[in-house]
């Protein structure tokens, strides 16, 4: 178990400091590890435990965003080079010359901005969808749609296995696969009303 609603909590080397309010509820609440919801009756397809999972693991990856970022999208392009290809700027370039290019750090800066503005908002189901819309649509020429969003999930777990030492749980998959499949299905549904 890992207790979410202390000030100081720590993954092996990685120690830092939260508030209570930004990831304890009205009751204190222990995070299992199987992902068994509490009762939620909000309308979200991720449980109360889910919700923290996500927040604890995100609040890893955007303490060191710019490099997490540069690392995340060289495991993307490293685990799908099709992905690669959609960007001018990294199209045809190696893997270390996509590591090295200036642009990178711009690009994957901008990416972790938005799932950030979609992890701040996961207890409002409405402006989440609309945020998650909104980048859709500019997505559709683009022609990235669910299955492509979908390829976003191995290199971040892969990520978040790396920033953890290895500690990330069932839950804290299934909670991250599930706001993937939520922003799939929505790009999916801009790419139908595309045609
Ligand atoms: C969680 C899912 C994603 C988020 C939040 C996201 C976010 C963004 C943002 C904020 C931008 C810059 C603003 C814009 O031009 O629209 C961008 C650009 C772009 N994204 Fe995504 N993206 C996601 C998934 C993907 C996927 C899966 C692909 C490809 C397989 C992709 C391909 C691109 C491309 C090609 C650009 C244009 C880059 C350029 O300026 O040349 N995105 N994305």
């Amino acid at each position: 178990m890992i207790n979410v609603c202390q000030n100081l909590f720590k993954f092996d080397d990685f120690i830092y400091v939260r508030s209570r309010s930004d990831i304890c509820h009205d009751n204190e609440v222990d995070m299992t590890e199987n992902g068994s919801t509490n009762g939620s009756d909000s309308g979200s397809p991720l449980t109360k435990e889910e919700v923290d999972a996500i927040h604890e693991t995100w609040a890893l990856v955007w303490s060191d965003k710019k490099n997490n970022g540069i690392e995340f999208f060289v495991k993307f392009f490293t685990h799908f080079p099709e992905a690669q290809d959609k960007f001018k700027d990294f199209k045809g370039l190696s893997i270390e010359e996509v590591r090295a290019h200036k642009k990178l750090r711009a690009h994957a800066l901008s990416v972790f901005y938005a799932i950030k503005s979609y992890i701040d908002h996961l207890d409002d189901l409405e402006t989440l969808t609309e945020l998650i819309r909104k980048n859709a649509r500019n997505h559709v020429d683009r022609k990235v749609g669910g299955k492509e969003v979908k390829w976003l999930v191995p290199p971040f777990v892969e990520l978040l296995e790396e920033k953890t030492n290895g500690k990330v749980t069932e839950l804290h998959k299934t909670a991250w696969t599930k706001v993937f499949d939520v922003i799939a299905s929505i790009s999916d549904e801009e790419i139908e009303k595309a045609k």
